[in-house]
């Protein structure tokens, strides 16, 4: 190996004035990273990690997939049961997808608790905000093209509530659709999206935050203006030692990648009907907190307040480094910015397991519990069971009991009652009836009837 690199490196030599690029190089492979870096240090790298599963799976999907709504389920049918390895291909970009916005979650919290967001690292906080609002705007433009009910309802939920925004709302929806309803130019808008544009602006925003982060170095837990230096000798060198870390983490993960695509696969669901509204419609598990906050809100004050609760941890993520001007980095010292961290986080949980287990039911120990739209449990006599069975467990709505009844309501029980009204809230913010908001608008667009022909 060693006589194969010094060949190749002689020969390059020969023609080109390698010595500025391998100097480079080498000084970013032996720099000493602060003392105390070490396991919690490794999620900004695994997020790269991911990133490049998403784009290498992504360009192996891309030669089969096609983004028309007359063709893009079949063609993931296609892929599943025809492709070699093509179901694999998929399930590790879907379940690519959910590992990095973790990662990356878990990573931003990192650099929260720590107080690395601190001067002089403002700007690498505020790219990397930019990087996740960017990563969610993949998995949502991304849950679209299979073009099967789950992801056409949802999309319709999303951009109606993208809608709600005051002042550039209706423009944003419009921008989105194409139109007036998800439809065709829909698919193709969020196709472009997905698969051209934003994968180009992550890549340069990745590697500003990158660079941002290797000519400042990894900060230490001093407080800001304070930093000692530390001798090069007690450094954490980046090669070999917190490569082989990063390089553990990435395999493991690799592993768990595979293990959950092979174990629990993705459902590609029922083809896109926009003329039948699906039970238990539910986003992404990473909108079910904005998603359950939007409930409580009704009537057009409520929407307006709603959307501004939703947006606004958003616009203080980005300010967050220019708010919290105190010196201290160490979690134990900024007592308010960690209380605020701690109390983001469980209020986010809380809200997603409640918007998780609304409108489900589930039987623990024998007692069966039927959760409401608003994730209110409720005990269910026994004998009402039997005729709910086959909808036990309903989960993020993953199923679609209303696929054989095309209007969604025929036979409504109290269970589907009370999830039309959640459509009804957050899709009209007034009190709900019977006939689903969503119906009504698919039939009343030609566009979406375009699409059904
Ligand atoms: C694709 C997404 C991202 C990639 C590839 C990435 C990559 C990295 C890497 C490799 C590091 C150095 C090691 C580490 O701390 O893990 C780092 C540091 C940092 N990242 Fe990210 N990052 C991403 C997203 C984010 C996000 C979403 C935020 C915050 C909103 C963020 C804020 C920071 C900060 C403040 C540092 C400096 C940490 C320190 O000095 O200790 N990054 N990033």
């Amino acid at each position: 190996m060693g006589f194969l690199s010094r060949h190749m490196w002689s020969f390059l030599d020969a023609r080109f004035h390698t010595q500025p690029f391998r100097k480079f190089v080498d000084q970013q492979m032996h720099k000493r990273m602060p003392p105390h870096t070490g396991w919690v240090h490794v999620f900004g790298s695994l997020s790269l990690m991911l990133f490049l599963n998403q784009v290498i799976t992504g360009i192996l999907l891309l030669l089969y997939y096609r983004p028309t709504a007359e063709e893009a389920f079949k063609s993931i049918q296609y892929l599943h049961s025809e492709v070699s390895f093509g179901w694999l291909f998929r399930q590790l970009h879907a379940w690519g997808a959910t590992l990095m916005i973790l990662t990356v979650i878990v990573h931003m919290a990192r650099t929260f608790f720590m107080g690395a967001y601190k001067k002089p690292r403002e700007l690498t906080w505020v790219v990397g905000v930019a990087i996740f609002v960017l990563t969610i705007i993949f998995g949502f433009s991304g849950y679209l093209l299979p073009w099967n009910q789950l992801s056409f309802w949802a999309t319709t939920v999303g951009t109606e509530i993208a809608g709600a925004v005051p002042g550039i709302g209706p423009v944003l929806r419009k921008l989105l659709l194409g139109g007036t309803d998800v439809g065709p130019e829909t698919l193709s808008r969020f196709f472009t999206l997905h698969a051209v544009v934003l994968p180009w602006v992550m890549f340069a925003l990745v590697v500003v935050h990158l660079f941002f982060m290797r000519v400042q170095n990894l900060a230490t837990m001093d407080p800001v203006g304070e930093e000692r230096p530390y001798p090069p000798e007690s450094g954490i060198p980046f090669w070999p030692v917190h490569l082989a870390k990063e390089g553990c983490v990435a395999l493991a993960t690799l592993g768990l990648l595979v293990t959950l695509s092979v174990l629990a696969p993705w459902e590609i669901g029922e083809p896109a009907d926009p003329l039948t509204t699906p039970a238990g419609i539910k986003p992404e598990w990473y909108f079910l907190p904005s998603y359950q906050l939007l409930k409580y809100f009704t009537g057009p004050r409520g929407r307006i307040f709603s959307i501004f609760l939703v947006t606004v941890p958003f616009l203080l993520l980005f300010l967050w480094p220019f708010l919290d001007r105190s010196k201290a980095r160490h979690p134990r010292q900024r007592p308010i910015a960690v209380t605020v961290g701690v109390l983001a986080i469980v209020l986010a949980l809380v809200l997603g397991t409640l918007a998780h287990v609304a409108e489900s039911r589930y039987t623990i120990f024998g007692l069966t519990i039927e959760f409401d739209v608003m994730g209110k449990p409720k005990l269910v006599e026994p004998d009402a069971d039997s005729a709910h069975s086959s909808r036990d467990l309903r989960q993020s709505g993953m199923d679609t009991p209303h696929a054989a009844d095309p209007v969604g309501i025929g036979d409504s029980t109290d269970a589907e009652d009370v999830a039309l009204e959640g459509w009804a809230l957050l899709s009209e913010g007034r009190p709900a009836n019977h006939q689903t908001p969503a119906v009504a608008t698919a039939s009343l667009s030609p566009r979406a009837m375009d699409s059904k022909k």
